[in-house]
């Protein structure tokens, strides 16, 4: 309806009529804090902006939010805030952790600080949301304590030194194998949060590798097994699939400190579910790292004052699911995409990532119904634009080469995706099911 007037009132301008005050929509009230704003802040915001939390600022009540108004304008317009970088316009758009905002949520923030940010009625308040005392485990909520936690020994980063890669190994304590349903993985005190760079927590056991990636020094098997940074907490396998854990297995840690001026102790902790004995899952899921450059980390070229382009790609050698798409980049960083490319040629964007912000990274995990399902022998293909000029606001310094590197001024271009291998009988059945699902469902608006 507001649609129509709209069209009606810009069809008006455009033929040069007046609008007539009967045509005039009445002016509606302008949004206010306590019965509009508030419950978008709780749905989408609280989980960071509380106290304790890992944003800067609390944004539970009018007082802490009101003075943040034009910077929650400014970054919620731009879609930096709630941090969620996927390109709206292409690729696959159902999440099942999609925490952004609805246009319509943007509407009614943007309005709501251009009418001078009213506080509204106490009445309309909604109540308080409870949150957990930290620290406590997300999952915990649907499936019960972890079964096992992984403690990486505490490191101690000083307020003032060089990047810092700590590789602990330590042994998981299994002594027969178990299926896992979810993992968890977090720095252990909210200080720590600080200093880590990122966290990788590789799966180390007895059985034959596969390749399961494009990177050069990953002879999989089992793996990498999760992968922390901010933005991403953990994750929960799909129905029917999991991870495999074997007796005497190990978790080889890889930990980025780096200083932030004080010295700050912490240790990353890894929470694992598993699947209840009886209930194995029939498939199991393998994360890989695929690089986004042509030649795997040594093929990366940015020369100074230059946007570049660079593409890495994968044969799938047996059919799979592709849970999700999380890139990850540096400073430089502008964006990337994954793309199938089919074994008829068909070419499709699964994702692209336009808008890629350093600090972020996201894990896009593809909602049940679209989880793109592949045939052996298609090809995904990686993307990856970097932007080494002053345009770039993120850019330390636009004069300078940068290759590949772990500390953030050198860069990166792979995006971790995890791959549930399937038969050519499994694809087909689960490709049935779905259009079973589609063709009696209600059509997607
Ligand atoms: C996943 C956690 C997370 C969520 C969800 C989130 N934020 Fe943030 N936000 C952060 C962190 C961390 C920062 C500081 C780092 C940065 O700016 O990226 C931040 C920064 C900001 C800033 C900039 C503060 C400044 O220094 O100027 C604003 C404004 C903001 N958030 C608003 C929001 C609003 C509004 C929402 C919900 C609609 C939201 N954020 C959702 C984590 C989050």
């Amino acid at each position: 309806m507001a649609q129509a007037w709209r069209r009606l009132f810009v069809v008006g301008a455009l033929i040069g009529l007046s609008v007539t005050d009967a045509w005039a929509q009445p002016p509606a009230a302008p949004p206010t804090f306590t019965r509009d704003v508030a419950p978008i802040l709780q749905a989408k915001c609280e989980s960071c902006h509380r106290a304790n939390s890992i944003a800067p600022m609390s944004l539970v009540t009018f007082e802490e939010t009101r003075p943040w108004a034009r910077s929650i304008r400014a970054r919620v317009a731009a879609r930096q805030m709630p941090p969620w970088h996927i390109d709206k316009t292409v690729g696959i758009q159902r999440f099942a952790n999609d925490r952004s905002l609805a246009d319509r949520e943007i509407d009614t923030i943007v309005n709501w600080v251009n009418a001078g940010a009213p506080r509204g009625n106490l009445k309309d308040m909604p109540p308080r949301l409870q949150w957990p005392e930290q620290p406590a485990w997300n999952y915990a909520a649907v499936f019960g304590e972890p079964d096992l936690v992984v403690k990486s020994p505490a490191y101690t980063q000083k307020a003032a030194a060089q990047d810092a890669w700590y590789k602990p190994v330590v042994p998981t304590g299994l002594t027969e194998a178990r299926w896992v349903r979810a993992i968890e993985i977090r720095p252990s005190t909210v200080k720590g949060r600080r200093i880590t760079h990122h966290a990788l927590a590789r799966l180390r056991q007895d059985e034959p590798k596969e390749q399961a990636s494009n990177d050069e020094d990953e002879d999989a098997g089992p793996g990498l097994f999760m992968e922390w940074a901010v933005g991403k907490q953990g994750e929960v396998m799909r129905p029917d699939s999991g991870k495999l854990m074997l007796p005497g297995s190990q978790i080889v840690f890889d930990i980025h400190y780096h200083a932030v001026g004080e010295d700050i102790t912490d240790s990353i902790e890894l929470a694992i579910y598993f699947y209840p004995k009886g209930q194995e899952p029939k498939h199991r899921q393998v994360l890989g790292l695929f690089h986004a450059i042509n030649g795997g980390s040594r093929g990366l070229d940015i020369p100074p004052n230059s946007v570049t382009t660079h593409q890495g790609v994968f044969v799938m050698k047996r059919a799979g699911r592709i849970e999700n798409f999380q890139p990850h980049m540096h400073l430089r960083g502008r964006g990337m995409m994954m793309e199938a490319i089919l074994p008829t040629g068909a070419t499709e964007v699964l994702s692209l990532v336009s808008n890629y912000q350093f600090n972020w990274h996201n894990n896009y995990v593809y909602a049940d119904e679209v989880a793109p399902l592949l045939p052996k022998g298609t090809v995904l293909r990686f993307t990856s634009w970097h932007d080494n000029t002053k345009e770039n606001p993120d850019n330390p310094d636009p004069t300078q080469w940068v290759g590949w590197g772990d500390r953030t001024v050198d860069e990166m271009a792979h995006a971790w995706v995890n791959i549930t291998y399937l038969t050519d009988e499994e694809l087909k059945e689960e490709q049935e099911k779905r259009k079973a699902v589609t063709s009696t469902a209600v059509q997607p608006q």
